[in-house]
């Protein structure tokens, strides 16, 4: 292929609808074993290949404010592994302006890093022609973090194993509205996960037994009897103003309502776009410095 052409795309958001951390590898990572659902919300990601090698990045967007330096961007190091490939593979060598237009709050166990990874592997691998076969871009994707395979799958909704790169996807079920709360101070995943080690130990509690969270999960009202998360436990008494959020969204009828990821941020699902529009202007009223952003679920 040529060394120039451009591609944009949405890279959603999501919220594990169920996760349970289980044994922790040698290496340090956990097995877990998560139900992913992914959201309307997302940022816009577009690609421009150029001849000069090298990875340029801007960023704008609401949330274009608390990203670190482009080197840590995990957006960046995915088109950089991606060329790197393509170069070992023969391709004339290129480089690609990355312009990330940032809505999805960082920190906040929305994924939002790892969609923008993936949109960033599936449009270079588009630009190329379709050099790399699907598993060697889930291989890719899956170096570059936990949560990127199942952007890269771009299904709505996933069950996921492993360490969370094993990914099958589910039927998506009907949109139902959803409206996250930020706090305004994030939570890094390598904490959260160093906060549940903690919080296991200091409780005797053992790593959660795998369950099968697909039994019976294809409606709304399985999803809210089986939803779930393994760093409640850990990061709730940790971040007292989490908790706050979460029983808020509860109260005002969010089922469920639940930390996203490792958080910081929660999210409520409602039925009801009218209820879920009063939530949001409440919190917003409620909690000054948190952010309260209203989305939908993914069909
Ligand atoms: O893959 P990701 O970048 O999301 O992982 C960030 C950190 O979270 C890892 O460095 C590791 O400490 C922890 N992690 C884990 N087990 C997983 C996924 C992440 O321990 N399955």
């Amino acid at each position: 292929m040529t060394g120039t052409g451009s591609w944009r795309d949405t890279a959603h958001a999501k919220v594990n609808l169920s996760l349970r951390i289980l044994a922790r590898e040698v290496s340090g990572y956990h097995q877990l074993e998560t139900v992913f659902q992914a959201l309307e919300l997302g940022d816009g990601v577009e690609l421009e290949l150029r001849p000069e090698p090298g990875v340029a990045l801007s960023v704008t967007g609401v949330a274009a404010g608390e990203l670190g330096p482009d080197g840590d961007n995990l957006a960046v190091r995915a088109a950089r592994a991606f060329l790197d490939r393509a170069a070992e593979g023969g391709s004339p060598p290129s480089g690609v302006r990355i312009a990330l237009e940032k809505r999805v709050p960082h920190g906040a166990g929305l994924g939002g890093g790892s969609s923008d990874a993936a949109a960033v592997l599936r449009g270079l691998n588009e630009l190329h022609g379709d050099l790399l076969e699907p598993e060697e871009l889930l291989a890719l994707g899956g170096a570059l973090g936990a949560d990127v395979p199942f952007f890269l799958i771009g299904t709505p909704r996933a069950l996921a194993w492993g360490r969370g790169d094993r990914v099958l996807p589910l039927p998506s079920l009907p949109p139902r509205e959803v409206v996250l709360a930020v706090p305004g101070q994030g939570m890094a995943t390598p904490l959260a996960y160093r906060l549940l080690a903690e919080h296991r130990e200091r409780v005797g509690a053992a790593a959660a037994p795998p369950a099968l969270v697909t039994v019976g999960n294809d409606s709304w009202e399985a999803v809210i009897r089986k939803a779930e998360n393994d760093f409640e436990g850990a990061v709730l008494p940790a971040r007292p103003d989490i908790r706050r959020l979460k029983d808020a969204l509860a109260r005002t009828g969010g089922r469920p309502a639940l930390l996203a990821g490792s958080g910081a941020a929660v999210f409520g699902v409602f039925s009801d776009e009218g209820a879920a529009d009063r939530t949001a202007g409440e919190l917003r009223e409620g909690f000054p410095g948190i952010r309260a952003i209203r989305t939908r679920t993914l069909a």
